[in-house]
């Protein structure tokens, strides 16, 4: 698996505040599988004050202790950008995308999104961003209407879900929310969005749910196969839900062979 959404990297935002912490909760995803893990602290110029130069010092230091800790996970760079107007100036002067690749996570007003949340990364767009939106489901108005999710993804913006939001963890408008976006095929990922607060075992859950209650493609194009093309930088489809083609369906009998057999 590859998990595309954390905040394990410590004392840079509101994620892990410990080293010990943050080492165990790597620990944790690699033994349940994930391979790669994107260390995204948030974004938000006023909120959390820190320099690119500081990022990559304090995941410098991560790696070390990783290594030295005997860990194999990849730990990848990345941000959760905070939308707002001009932010792609700060996007391209500090290159907060997901790793080398021209992806960014973006996350915006939790009770909105704001009316002019597209005008704000349409810009992103076409400057060659690929913006992924952090954790649809716990939007306000993609609650009151899921079908806004898909919107977005017709508008070239792909979709993250959080694990925690499949399993119930940020209540059950959410939950709902989530699986509602999950059985349309509008999510193109999902993450941990972990935070370092109790174990990281969610993403391991949700994936297993997501296996029993739709399907194990589902599941693995949403954990391994598109985040993989993040690593890449090749594209991920908007819509991938296989639709049957006609041409296969059984052709129908002739009369005479339905009289005769
Ligand atoms: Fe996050």
């Amino acid at each position: 698996m590859i998990d595309i959404h954390s905040h394990i990297l410590p004392y840079i935002d509101d994620g892990s505040n410990s080293i010990e912490h943050s080492l165990r909760q790597l620990k944790q995803a690699e033994e349940g599988g994930v391979s790669t893990i994107y260390l995204t602290s948030h974004y938000f110029p006023g909120h959390y004050q820190y320099t690119r130069p500081e990022y990559d010092e304090k995941l410098d230091a991560l790696r070390g202790q990783a290594k030295a800790a005997g860990l194999k996970i990849k730990l990848s760079s990345g941000f959760e950008v905070f939308i707002q107007p001009g932010i792609l100036k700060d996007i391209k002067e500090h290159s907060l995308t997901l790793g080398d690749s021209p992806y960014v996570l973006i996350e915006s007003e939790l009770n909105g999104l704001p009316s002019d949340f597209y005008a704000n990364v349409y810009p992103l767009l076409r400057a060659g961003y690929k913006p992924i939106l952090a954790h649809a489901e716990r939007y306000v108005s993609i609650m009151r209407k899921p079908e806004r999710a898909r919107e977005l993804a017709d508008r070239n913006i792909h979709i993250q879900s959080n694990a925690g939001a499949i399993l119930g963890h940020y209540g059950e408008k959410v939950r709902q929310t989530a699986w509602i976006l999950l059985e349309n095929g509008w999510t193109h990922f999902l993450a941990s969005d972990d935070h370092v607060r109790g174990e990281y075992g969610a993403l391991f859950e949700a994936s297993k749910l997501i296996e029993e209650r739709i399907d194990g493609r589902t599941a693995e194009l949403l954990t391994l196969g598109f985040p993989a093309k993040i690593e890449t930088g090749e594209d991920i489809p908007y819509s991938y839900v296989r639709v049957k083609s006609s041409r296969h369906k059984p052709k129908k009998k002739s009369l005479l062979r339905r009289i005769f057999g």
